[in-house]
Parts: structure tokens; C-alpha cells; sequence
């Protein structure tokens, strides 16, 4: 195994979160459609892959992420491919003939996808229910997961339009209630982006309103600590019990993103020093160097910069600085900061994305709001804001 600081980690690469595991599968084997919701970086993506790489008996699970397209028809097309060049569906013959006999217009389904008859326009989305039908045939239940599925909602109302968007929802909202094909068929949502806020801003919630939530919430401290252990498999250095409390401090909000970057980082100090051991001074210089790797963190900003024009990305943006800089920000000067910016009636949604998408939170008091990590609220400090 490796250290990973960035891409999705998948293999014996994958950190096992027993509790983690078990809600998701207390939810599948219930029958559920799920929308996996956890800040950016927590681990959506990883997850998806174990879950891919080890479905229990029974279980198909088809992985797809979405972020590019920007159209209904496409995406549609993109999970016809995906389902039936999937090797369990594709080797399945009772449902390829399903597929041949009930869909005309398909020739051929091939390890490089579907051929059709005649190459004109086709409506994706009733194929797909078609498809889905056909795994009725078999005996399989097929877990199709979407990753990035806010980002192609996005793209659709920036392209096409807020109805089109609504349109969008819809149409998943009708393949899942298709009863023939929800016997067999799950659907597991996920994205870097907060569905429901957008959904939410549409005024669309009752499109996504059928879905249950998984929650992947930072690792627990006992978690944490067998996390730590497993990423020391790799270095030549040990961490005194003393130690890992003081990394664990300063991260706070323990993502295995960030714990990962910690060692990483220690690591290379370790290497490129040849020292003996870590102390209290080398972690330090260890989270300012990590600081200073603008790579692992602009990410952050770059996605408010994207998602947010004019004054609505202003006004985050003094929130943001004034928490960096003052380590809290209360409800009312944040009242006063939406009087400024004018955007008294929306400015609710624009603190739910910053929570949702895990910059801020509450939890210690209501009226009081504070960077979930001092990891994020540094870099803010440095990089932004200053
Ligand atoms: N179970 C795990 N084991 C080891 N490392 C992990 C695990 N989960 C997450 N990570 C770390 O977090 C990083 C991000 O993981 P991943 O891409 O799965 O998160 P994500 O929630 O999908 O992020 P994004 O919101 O940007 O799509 C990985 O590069 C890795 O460092
Ligand atoms: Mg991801």
C-alpha cells in the first residue's frame, strides 16, 4: 500500500471504515436509493471503489462519474454503455437476449458498447428502462452508483437552462419509481457539490425527496489511530502515542484526507533530512509545508470561485476571511455582511453551502460559525484572504 494525497484511493490502498460499511449496506439491503452526502475530500469517491470491489454475493455495482456531461440524452447514453459492457451484465445471456429482443434498434452489445441498427437519434432514458427491466431476468441485483451527479445538474442549467435541470431530476426521480425496475436496480448518488442545495434553490426538493442519506462523516479517534498506524506501514518512522495526540490536535477535523497529507509530508522531512526521529518541531514544519502546496487545497477555493458570481462571492468571501482571521464569525455580523452584499433573502443557502461543503459549521453553538479544520482556515488565511 501508499500514501495517497489526492485521487480517489481504491485496493489495499482503501482504509476499511467497518461503521461506514455496515450503514451502507443496512441501507442497500433495505432496498434503498441513496444519496451519499459528505463535505468535499471526505472520502465519496474511495468508497464507491470498495463497495465496487467487494459486493456481497448476489451484487453488481457499476461505478460512473458524470462531471462532464451537460445533457440528459447523454447521460442517459453514457449509463446505457456503462450497464451493458459491464462484464456481469454483458456475460449474462438471459439478458442480453432480453435486451436484443426488446430493444430492435440494438445490433450488437459488445465489449465496446452497444451497435445500433440504424445510427439515428436515440431516447437514452427509455433504453435505460428497458435495460433495467431486463435485469429482472437474471438473478443479480445491480447497484448503479453516480459520482459527480450534482456537477452534470449544474452543467444541464447552465447549458440548457433551470427547467431543463428540473426536467433532469425528474426523469432519475421516474427510473426509480419505475417499480419493475427498482426491484432489482439501486441507485447510489454522490458528488464533490451538495445536491440538495441546488435542488434546494430550484425549488425542486420533492424530485430527490425518495432518497435516503448516507452520511460519511471524519474518522472517529479510534479510527483514527488504526488509520495512522496503517499509513506508517510505510514510513521508517514510528509515532509516539504523545505525538499522534499533538497531530490529531492540530488537524482537528480528521478527515483521512488530511491525516493522510500530515504523513506524507512527515515522510518527506524524515527522507530528505535522513533523521533519527520525528519531534513536536518537525510536525510543525510538516503542516507548513503542506500549507505552502497550494495543489491540495486550491481546490477549495477555486470551486466557490466557480460556483459564485459577483456580490454572492464577495460576501462568502469576507465570511470566509473574517472567521480567518478572527476564528469565529457570529450570526449577526453575518446578518450585517448579507445587509452589505444585499442578499438578505438568500444569504441562508450561501451559508448552508459552506457548511454542507464542510468549510464551516456550528456544532458548538448555533449563533457562532468556525472553519471546521485550522488546517483550511490557515490556508484561507494565507492564501486568500492575505
Ligand atoms: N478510506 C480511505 N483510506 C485511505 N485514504 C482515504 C480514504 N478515504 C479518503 N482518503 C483520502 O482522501 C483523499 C480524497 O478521497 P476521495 O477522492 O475518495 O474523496 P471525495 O470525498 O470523493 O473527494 P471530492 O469531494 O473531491 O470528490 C484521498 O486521496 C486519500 O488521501
Ligand atoms: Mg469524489
Amino acid at each position: 500500500m501508499k500514501i495517497i494525497t489526492g485521487p480517489p484511493v481504491a485496493g489495499d490502498n482503501y482504509f476499511f471504515r467497518k461503521k461506514l460499511a455496515e450503514e451502507a449496506w443496512n441501507l442497500i439491503e433495505s432496498g434503498c436509493h441513496i444519496l451519499i452526502t459528505a463535505p468535499r475530500r471526505v472520502g465519496k469517491t474511495s468508497f464507491m471503489y470498495y463497495l465496487k470491489d467487494h459486493p456481497k454475493k448476489g451484487y453488481c455495482f457499476i461505478y460512473l462519474n458524470t462531471e462532464s456531461v451537460n445533457n440528459e440524452n447523454e447521460f442517459f447514453r453514457r449509463l446505457v454503455n456503462k450497464i451493458v459492457t459491464t462484464e456481469h451484465i454483458g456475460n449474462s445471456q438471459k439478458i442480453v437476449t432480453f435486451i436484443k429482443k426488446n430493444i430492435p434498434s440494438i445490433k450488437r452489445v459488445g465489449p465496446d458498447g452497444i451497435e445500433f441498427t440504424k445510427p439515428d437519434e436515440k431516447n437514452f432514458k427509455e433504453m435505460l428502462v428497458k435495460i433495467l427491466q431486463s435485469i429482472q431476468s437474471d438473478n443479480i441485483k445491480l447497484i448503479v452508483m453516480l459520482d459527480e451527479f450534482p456537477q452534470t445538474l449544474i452543467n444541464i442549467i447552465e447549458d440548457e437552462g433551470e427547467s431543463q435541470g428540473k426536467h433532469f431530476l425528474r426523469s432519475n426521480r421516474e427510473i426509480r419509481q419505475d417499480i419493475e425496475s427498482s426491484k432489482n436496480v439501486q441507485f447510489i448518488y454522490a458528488g464533490s457539490i451538495g445536491l440538495e442545495n441546488i435542488v434546494s434553490r430550484l425549488n425542486a426538493v420533492a424530485t430527490i425527496n425518495d432518497l435516503a442519506r448516507l452520511i460519511i462523516p471524519p474518522l472517529i479517534i479510534n479510527e483514527v489511530n488504526d488509520f495512522i498506524d496503517f499509513l506508517l506501514k510505510n514510513t521508517k518512522f514510528t509515532l509516539s502515542h504523545k505525538l499522534k495526540n499533538y497531530i490529531l490536535k492540530k488537524i482537528e477535523w480528521l478527515i483521512p484526507f488530511y491525516i493522510q497529507l500530515v504523513i506524507s509530508e512527515l515522510n518527506n522531512i524524515y527522507r530528505d533530512e535522513d533523521l533519527n526521529e520525528i519531534s513536536v518541531d518537525i510536525i510543525d514544519r510538516a503542516f507548513v509545508d503542506m500549507l505552502e502546496q497550494r495543489n491540495h487545497f486550491e481546490h477549495w477555493h477555486t470551486r466557490l470561485r466557480t460556483s459564485f458570481k459577483g456580490k454572492e462571492y464577495s460576501f462568502i468571501k469576507e465570511v470566509l476571511n473574517t472567521v480567518s482571521d478572527n476564528n469565529i464569525i457570529k450570526t449577526n455580523e453575518i446578518n450585517d455582511l448579507a445587509v452589505k452584499y444585499d442578499l438578505v433573502e438568500f444569504y441562508r443557502d450561501l451559508l448552508k453551502t459552506l457548511t454542507y461543503d464542510g468549510y464551516l459549521n456550528n456544532n458548538d453553538n448555533p449563533k457562532i460559525y468556525r472553519f471546521n479544520s485550522p488546517i483550511l482556515k490557515m490556508w484561507w488565511k494565507n492564501y486568500v484572504a492575505n
